[in-house]
């Protein structure tokens, strides 16, 4: 398209600057915000609740996800123990995602910048090749949204 680089952004050579082209939302999308659970209660033996990395993984992403519009919240046990620490993404129409593995201490941006992909990509799907660096190597699970799936059960291209 004229005027319009491959990534679709528009050159306003006035300014010597790109500006971003307002686009109509893909009915694609998930339609609601993409909702960050953290488990919580995500600990070694022998350590306390109180002192769990989970909770300090989700302090780190509830922070790292400030004005963002990605949600997070606590929970207590993803049935994924063995993998501490854990999360999961979700989001109406969207793929559900769960990771393990990750550090409370490095990957709380990681974690929302996953998040925010997932808003964008259609039907929450992002390929394993365009994840961060944490969430390629903590994958544990990715189901299709109920509402959509295609008849070979292929992940959206
Ligand atoms: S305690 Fe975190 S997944 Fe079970």
């Amino acid at each position: 398209m004229p005027g319009l680089d491959r990534q679709g952004w528009h050159l306003a050579p006035w300014r010597r600057e790109y500006c971003i082209v307002t686009t109509t939302p893909s009915p694609d999308r998930p339609a609601g915000p993409v909702i960050v659970t953290v488990c919580t209660s995500c600990r070694a033996p022998g350590t306390e609740l109180a002192e769990a990395p989970g909770r300090k993984l989700f302090e780190a992403v509830a922070s790292a996800a400030e004005g963002t519009d990605c949600r997070v919240r606590p929970t207590q046990c993803l049935s994924v123990c063995k993998r501490i620490c854990s999360i999961s993404l979700s989001a109406a129409g969207g793929y559900t995602f769960v990771f393990g593995d990750l550090d409370p201490d490095r990957d709380a941006g990681d974690v929302v910048a996953m998040a925010r992909a997932c808003a964008e990509a259609p039907h929450g799907f992002v390929p394993w090749r365009d994840r961060p660096e944490a969430m390629r190597r903590g994958i544990i699970a990715r189901v299709p949204p109920p509402d959509w799936s295609p008849e070979d059960g292929s992940a959206p291209a």
